[in-house]
């Protein structure tokens, strides 16, 4: 049987501001009708089921990630998450011990705990507020602001400087407001990153930048992965926090469940990331004409794996897929991709999101409940999460 090679089907009747709503039905009928597609508003081809992105990530020759036309290398510079091959490998491994399990629980996780116990306490004082802006985001940042190696950055800027890394690094519609905003931040964090080197410099310690001084990098290789980290360390430790908080509210009985099992915070922590993807898409380049899904997908084109779109993909999750369910029957999920450059901080993820902020919340705070005047706002499709989670508790 001689097997037909369609052209890169366009897609133009899809806007960004919708995609930005809620991509989910889109990535449906893409799964269905055009898993490999050329959005054209956004100028990528979208990949958007889990077996195609899969297959592409095991293959960096033929996908390499390393595109000097991603926006990435205009915001942050020239990061690890942009590199291949031996390249790639030898920046990942002086990164890996900060971020190895026993680093995380024996050197980050007391520090952690400070940062999730004052917050609780913060909110302690009040019976009600919006846990995303008071709560997610202080903690991520926090926590972030340690391991990478810039303990002195308040929080408010790394929120700042991170919203603005990730605004130019998803600006597909190449607007001039987030480019001016992504240089201001360059430079608070190029200043940041000089004043902590002098102590690292010094005296040596396990976080990411002290790590690169050690491996004798040059300044623009530590910059550009400390950005990569700032831009990809903070909204989505945040946003799995928030995303988690939500799903476990709206399900009263999973997370009765939850509460009474410890048993379950890691599975009820992968099903919060599977259901709504912190990052959505992210970037590879095609290095030499090739098929997929029956498609043709030219050389030089710009492709985006669309995790968002994969970790719900009713052929591996079933046709429930964009139901929150922990009980769900355990499968690898792409929230935090796969392959050479599979997420980092992982394991940071795991334990502070999963094991530390969200139990201590529930723990804590008596009758947390989401603010039925006020429901959870939902933005995103390039990197996705709830905007706000008003709530209410006792006090
Ligand atoms: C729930 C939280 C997180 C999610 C969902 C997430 C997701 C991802 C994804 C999808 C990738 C692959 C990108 C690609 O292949 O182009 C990635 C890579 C990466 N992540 Fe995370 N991430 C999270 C937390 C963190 C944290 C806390 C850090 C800490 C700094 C971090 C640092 C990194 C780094 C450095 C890479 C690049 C690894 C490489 O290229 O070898 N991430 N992450």
């Amino acid at each position: 049987m001689v097997e037909t090679v369609r052209e890169l089907p366009v897609i133009d009747d899809v806007a960004l501001g919708a995609m930005f709503d809620d991509p989910y039905p889109t990535y449906a009928r893409l799964r269905r009708e055009a898993p490999v597609a050329w959005l054209k508003p956004a100028n990528i081809a979208l990949i958007t089921t889990f077996d195609d992105i899969i297959a592409i990530e095991k293959d960096d020759t033929t996908f390499p990630a390393n595109d000097p036309r991603s926006l990435m290398f205009r915001s942050m510079g020239h990061t690890l998450m942009r590199r291949d091959g031996e390249d790639h490998m030898t920046e990942r491994r002086a990164l890996v011990k900060t971020f190895s399990p026993p680093m995380i629980k024996s050197h980050w996780a007391p520090k952690f705990e400070d940062f999730v116990e004052e917050q609780i306490a913060h909110l302690r004082t009040k019976g009600g507020g919006d846990l995303f802006a008071e709560y997610c985001a202080p903690i991520a940042s926090r926590a972030l602001a340690e391991v990478i190696g810039i303990p002195e950055v308040s929080w408010q800027d790394m929120l700042w400087w991170s919203q603005a890394l990730i605004d130019a690094t998803g600006n597909y519609a190449d607007l001039p407001e987030p480019w001016a905003r992504c240089a201001q931040a360059n430079e608070g964090i190029d200043a940041a990153i000089d004043h902590h080197a002098e102590y690292w410099r010094r005296a040596p310690n396990p976080s990411a930048l002290s790590a690169m001084l050690q491996a004798g990098f040059p300044m623009e290789k530590i910059r550009a992965n400390i950005k990569v980290a700032i831009g990809g360390g903070m909204n989505e430790p945040r946003d799995a926090i928030a995303t988690m908080i939500v799903a476990l509210l709206e399900n009263p009985d999973q997370c009765a469940a939850w509460r009474a099992d410890p048993g379950l915070r890691r599975k009820a922590f992968e099903e919060a990331v599977r259901w709504v993807a912190p990052i959505g898409l992210y970037p590879r380049k095609v290095a030499r004409d090739t098929v997929l899904s029956d498609t043709l997908l030219p050389a030089g084109t710009a492709i985006g794996l669309v995790a968002g779109s994969a970790c719900r993909d009713e052929r591996k999750f079933g046709p429930d897929a964009g139901r929150y369910d922990l009980h769900r029957p355990q499968a690898p999920h792409l929230a935090f991709g796969s392959g050479p450059h599979f997420c980092l901080g992982a394991w940071m993820a795991r334990m502070l999101v999963g094991d530390m902020a969200v139990p201590a919340l529930f723990e804590n705070l008596p009758d947390l409940r989401l603010d039925p005047d006020h429901p959870p706002r939902w933005g995103g499709w390039v990197f996705r999460g709830p905007l706000s989670v008003p709530a209410l508790w006792g006090i």
